[in-house]
C-alpha cells in the first residue's frame, strides 16, 4: 500500500510541473482528487486492509492528499500570473545579460598610442596599400633592381612587378606624387617578410613610417621630434641616442636606440647586456627620393623614419615572443584594455 502512494506522489508531482495551462492543471485535479480519481480509488481499497493496518494509511492518505493539493495550487498561482500577461510580455525589470566587452588588440593599442602622440604634434594619419609594385617599394625608395641591400628587404612577390610591402616607406613615395609640401604624415600599416617564424620573427608584422618635408627641414627637427616621442612614450627618464647607420632612402641615416627600459641602462637579458634597445630607423630624405616624386631637392628637404610595432609593444609589455600577438589567446589578449 505505501509504494502504491508514494507511486501516486511521484506521477502527480511530475504532471503537475509540466503543466502549460490551465485547464490541463483541471483535468490533472480531477485525476488525482475528483470522486473518482486516483486518490478516492486509494481509499476505497482501505476497506479490504486489515482493522489494524487502517488508521496509518488512512492517515498516509489524508496526507498525500494535502501535498497533490498544494502542487496543484502553486502551479496555478504560477500558471494564471503567465495567463494574465499578453502573450508578447516583456518584464523591463528582470537583470540584462551583459554582453562580453572585447579589449583593444595590443598590436592596435600600440599603432594608436604612437599615432597619438605625432598627432599631438601636428602629424596627419595616411595609409597605402599592401599589395604594392617593385616601383614603390624599391625603386622610388633609391634601391635599384640589383641592389644589394633589396636582401635587407627581402619580400613576398606575387607576379609580374607586384609584391606584398616588406615596408610602410613606399607610402611615402605615394603620398609625395600627390600632395605639395609642406606637411607631416604618420603610416601605420601591416609588412610583410618571408622570414621563418620564430620568438621574434613573424611573416607579417607591422610597422609606423614618418615623413616630413619642407623648406627648412633639418636633422635637428628629426631628433627633436623623435627624442618627443621616445619620452612621451617610454617615459620621461629614457635617454635616447642616435647611430650612425645605411638607408637607401635616406642620407645621412641614423638608427634610434633608447635606455634599456628593463634595467634602465644598467644591463640585462633583453637589451644583451647593452643597456640600450635599438627601436627605429630613420634619416634626412635622399635627395633620389625626391627626385623620383618629382620634387626639387634643391628645394625641399625632409626626414623620415620607422619603427617596427611589434618590437616596440614587446618591449612595452615585456613580451617575450612575437607569435603570442597572432595566436589569438584570450587569456592573453583580455590583459590589455
Ligand atoms: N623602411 C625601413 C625598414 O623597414 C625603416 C626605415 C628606416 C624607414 C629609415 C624610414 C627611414 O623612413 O628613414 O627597415
Amino acid at each position: 500500500m505505501l509504494d502504491k502512494i508514494k507511486a501516486v506522489e511521484v506521477e502527480a508531482g511530475s504532471e503537475i510541473s509540466a503543466a502549460t495551462d490551465l485547464k490541463s492543471l483541471d483535468d490533472l485535479r480531477v485525476k488525482y482528487l475528483g470522486r473518482k480519481g486516483r486518490v478516492a480509488e486509494l481509499f476505497g481499497q482501505l476497506a479490504s486492509l486489515p482493522p489494524q493496518d487502517k488508521p496509518k494509511f488512512g492517515s498516509e492518505l489524508n496526507s498525500l492528499k494535502t501535498r497533490i493539493d498544494e502542487l496543484l495550487k502553486a502551479k496555478q498561482g504560477e500558471l494564471s500570473v503567465s495567463a494574465a500577461l499578453p502573450k508578447d510580455f516583456v518584464d523591463l525589470t528582470l537583470p540584462g545579460f551583459k554582453p562580453p566587452i572585447g579589449t583593444r588588440h595590443p598590436i592596435i593599442k600600440t599603432i594608436e598610442d604612437i599615432c597619438d602622440i605625432f598627432l599631438g604634434m601636428g602629424f596627419k594619419i595616411v595609409e597605402g596599400p599592401e599589395i604594392e609594385t617593385e616601383f614603390y617599394n624599391f625603386e622610388a625608395l633609391n634601391i635599384p633592381l640589383d641592389h644589394p641591400s633589396r636582401d635587407a628587404f627581402d619580400t613576398f612577390y606575387i607576379k609580374d612587378k607586384y609584391l606584398l610591402r616588406s615596408h610602410t616607406s613606399p607610402v611615402q613615395a605615394r603620398f609625395m606624387e600627390k600632395e605639395k609640401p609642406p606637411f607631416k604624415i604618420i603610416v601605420p600599416g601591416k609588412v610583410y617578410r618571408p622570414d621563418a617564424v620564430d620568438a621574434s620573427h613573424s611573416f607579417m608584422f607591422h610597422q609606423v613610417e614618418g615623413l616630413v618635408v619642407g623648406e627648412d627641414v633639418t636633422f635637428a627637427d628629426l631628433k627633436g621630434a623623435l627624442s618627443v616621442f621616445v619620452k612621451e612614450y617610454f617615459g620621461e627618464k629614457t635617454k635616447v641616442r642616435f647611430r650612425p647607420h645605411y638607408f637607401p632612402f635616406t642620407e645621412p641615416s641614423a638608427e634610434v636606440d633608447v635606455s634599456c627600459i628593463i634595467c634602465g641602462g644598467s644591463g640585462c637579458s633583453v637589451c644583451g647586456k647593452k643597456g640600450w634597445l635599438e627601436i627605429l630607423g630613420c634619416g634626412m630624405v635622399h635627395p633620389n627620393v625626391f627626385k623620383a616624386v618629382k620634387y626639387n631637392p634643391e628645394k625641399v628637404t625632409g626626414f623620415a623614419f620607422g619603427m617596427g610595432v611589434d618590437r616596440i609593444a614587446m618591449l612595452k609589455y615585456g613580451i617575450n615572443d612575437i607569435r603570442l600577438f597572432y595566436e589569438n589567446d584570450m587569456r592573453f589578449l583580455e590583459q590589455f584594455k
